[in-house]
C-alpha cells in the first residue's frame, strides 16, 4: 500500500502542483517571474558559484536524460554493455554532481557572508538553496554507494517506472527493491518540484532564446535619401 502511495499516487500529486503552480504564478506574479539577479550587489563569488552550479547541473540533467529516458534496450542494440555504460555514467556524472554541489555551496556562502545579499534574500531563496543542496547530496550519495557496477541497475527499475508515469502506466512494483538512497533522492526531488513554482527557479522556463535573434534596437529614425538631398539644395 505504501509502495502504491509513494510511487503511484504521490508523483501525480507533485506533478499537478508543479504544473498548476506555474500557471498560478504566471497569472498572479508575472513581474516576479525572474532570476532576481543580485549581480549588481556582488559579482566575484556569484561568477564562480553560478558557473560551477549551472554547468554542473546542465551535465547532471543530460546524464539523467541519457540514463532514465532512453531505454536500456537501445544501448544494448548499440552494443554498449552495462559495464561500459556505468563507467561513462560515473566518470561524467560524479564530477558534474560535485561541481554543482560546490557551486551551490559557494552561492549559499555568498548569501550568508555578503551583508547586502543577505538582506535581500527571501525565505523562498533559502528554501531553494537548501532543497537543491539536499537533492544533489542525496543523488551523489546514491551514486557513490552504487559505484560498484555489479550492484543495482536503475535502468531496469527506476527508469521504466519514471517513463511509465508519463504514459499513465503506473508500475510502483518496479520501485519495491530499489535501494533506500535512491528512494530518498527521488522523494527529495519531489519536495523540490512542489516548491519550484513558488521560487526563483521559474526562470528555468524563461531561457532567453529570443536574445539570439533579437530585432534591432532603433535609436534614431532613418531619414530618406531624397529628404537629405532636398535639405542640401535648400
Ligand atoms: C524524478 C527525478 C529524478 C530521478 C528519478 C533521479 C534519479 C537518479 C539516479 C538513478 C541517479 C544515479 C545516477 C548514476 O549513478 O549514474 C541520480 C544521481 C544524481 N541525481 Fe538524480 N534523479 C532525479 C532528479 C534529480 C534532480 C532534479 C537533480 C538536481 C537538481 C538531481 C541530481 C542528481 C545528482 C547530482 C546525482 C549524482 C550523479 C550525477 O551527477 O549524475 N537528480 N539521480
Amino acid at each position: 500500500m505504501l509502495n502504491l502511495w509513494l510511487w503511484g499516487i504521490l508523483p501525480y500529486i507533485v506533478l499537478t502542483i508543479f504544473i498548476g503552480g506555474h500557471f498560478y504564478r504566471y497569472q498572479k506574479d508575472q513581474f516576479g517571474w525572474s532570476t532576481k539577479s543580485s549581480e549588481f550587489l556582488e559579482k566575484k563569488r556569484l561568477r564562480i558559484g553560478s558557473l560551477l552550479f549551472h554547468w554542473g547541473i546542465l551535465f547532471v540533467f543530460g546524464g539523467h536524460v541519457l540514463g532514465l529516458m532512453i531505454p536500456v534496450q537501445f544501448y544494448e542494440w548499440l552494443g554498449v554493455i552495462e559495464h561500459m555504460y556505468h563507467i561513462v555514467a560515473i566518470s561524467f556524472g560524479l564530477p558534474a554532481g560535485v561541481a554543482a554541489m560546490i557551486g551551490a555551496i559557494v552561492l549559499t556562502w555568498r548569501r550568508i557572508s555578503v551583508k547586502r545579499i543577505k538582506a535581500t534574500t527571501s525565505a523562498s531563496d533559502w528554501l531553494t538553496l537548501i532543497l537543491l543542496i539536499a537533492v544533489i547530496v542525496t543523488g551523489l550519495t546514491a551514486t557513490t554507494l552504487n559505484v560498484d557496477s555489479n550492484g543495482f541497475d536503475y535502468r531496469t527499475t527506476i527508469a521504466p517506472w519514471l517513463r511509465g508515469l508519463f504514459i499513465f502506466q503506473v508500475q510502483p512494483e518496479l520501485m519495491a527493491q530499489v535501494p533506500v538512497w535512491f528512494k530518498i533522492h527521488i522523494l527529495t526531488t519531489f519536495s523540490l518540484y512542489v516548491a519550484w513554482p513558488f521560487t526563483r527557479l521559474v526562470h528555468v522556463f524563461s531561457f532567453p532564446l529570443r536574445y539570439l535573434r533579437r530585432s534591432y534596437v532603433i535609436y534614431k529614425r532613418r531619414i530618406p535619401d531624397q529628404a537629405i538631398k532636398n535639405k542640401r539644395v535648400s
